[in-house]
């Protein structure tokens, strides 16, 4: 027998949130949805409409946490998502991964959330029970299972993605975020979505390709790299969303 909360959860009609921080990440989603309507709040385009037979919501939310959290709450409470998704790029962390791969999370943390000075350990947040934002479990396992089948020449990981309000392009600093953190990408906004997510009760999941390795080689590759990366990103998400 279904719990309620799974009836409920299963009567609900699927809206996907779908955000990307910068144009380039989104704009290709933009382009393949039909029926669609733009809304502007908070100086953010929300473009609502069919993106591959599911009701979704595309937008750009702009780079960093704050941006991201305004944004995700908008989504919730404005368009009434069922689930969210973040894509876009990052920079690699994980020993084995490289420029071109995909990392879908796992999981999510801040690794610029410092109250250190009070005892807590790096990435802590004070006074929340959690820290870490767990990814939903379905949504991964979809992801997994349509990255290797649409993007068939790379890599594809499953690992925590960290998030801060720093582009990282220093090898002291992307070492720290390895051992500190055990992250598999750097990027600025992830954590923020899934913090939002978590705190509605939301199911989402973070996927991201590597534009760089971010080392101090990260801004020549990031200009070089981003755009074969959002390409390997668009194809995943549209897999995901024909998926079912
Ligand atoms: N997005 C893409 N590359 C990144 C990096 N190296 N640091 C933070 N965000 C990124």
């Amino acid at each position: 027998m279904l719990t309620k909360k799974k009836k409920q959860e299963e009567e609900r009609i699927m809206i996907i949130g779908i955000i990307g921080a910068m144009e380039e990440e989104v704009s290709m989603l933009i382009d393949e949805m039909t029926k669609k309507e733009e809304l502007k709040i908070a100086g953010m385009v929300f473009y609502k409409g069919t993106l591959r037979k599911k009701k979704a919501v595309v937008v750009q939310s702009g780079i960093g946490k704050v941006n991201m959290a305004v944004c995700t709450q908008i989504l919730i409470d404005r368009f009434d998502v069922s689930h969210l998704i973040n894509t876009g790029v990052a920079g690699g962390l994980y020993k084995d991964i490289e420029v071109g791969d995909i990392v879908i999370s796992s999981d999510a943390l801040q690794h610029d959330m410092d109250a250190t000075g009070f005892g807590y350990e790096p990435g802590i947040i004070p006074r929340m029970e959690v820290s870490v934002f767990e990814a939903d479990q379905e949504m991964i396992k979809t992801a997994k299972e349509v990255c290797s089948e649409v993007n068939p020449d790379i890599q594809c990981f499953t690992g925590r993605v960290v998030s801060g309000d720093q582009f990282i392009s220093d090898n002291d600093k992307k070492h720290e975020l390895i051992e500190r953190f055990h992250g598999y990408c750097a990027e600025m906004e992830g954590a923020a979505m899934a913090q939002a997510a978590y705190l509605n009760q939301i199911p989402f999941l973070i996927v991201r390709a590597i534009s760089d390795k971010a080392d101090q080689e990260a801004i020549g590759n990031y200009e070089e790299f981003e755009k074969m990366a959002i390409l390997h990103i668009v194809r995943l998400v549209l897999g995901i969303l024909d998926k079912e």
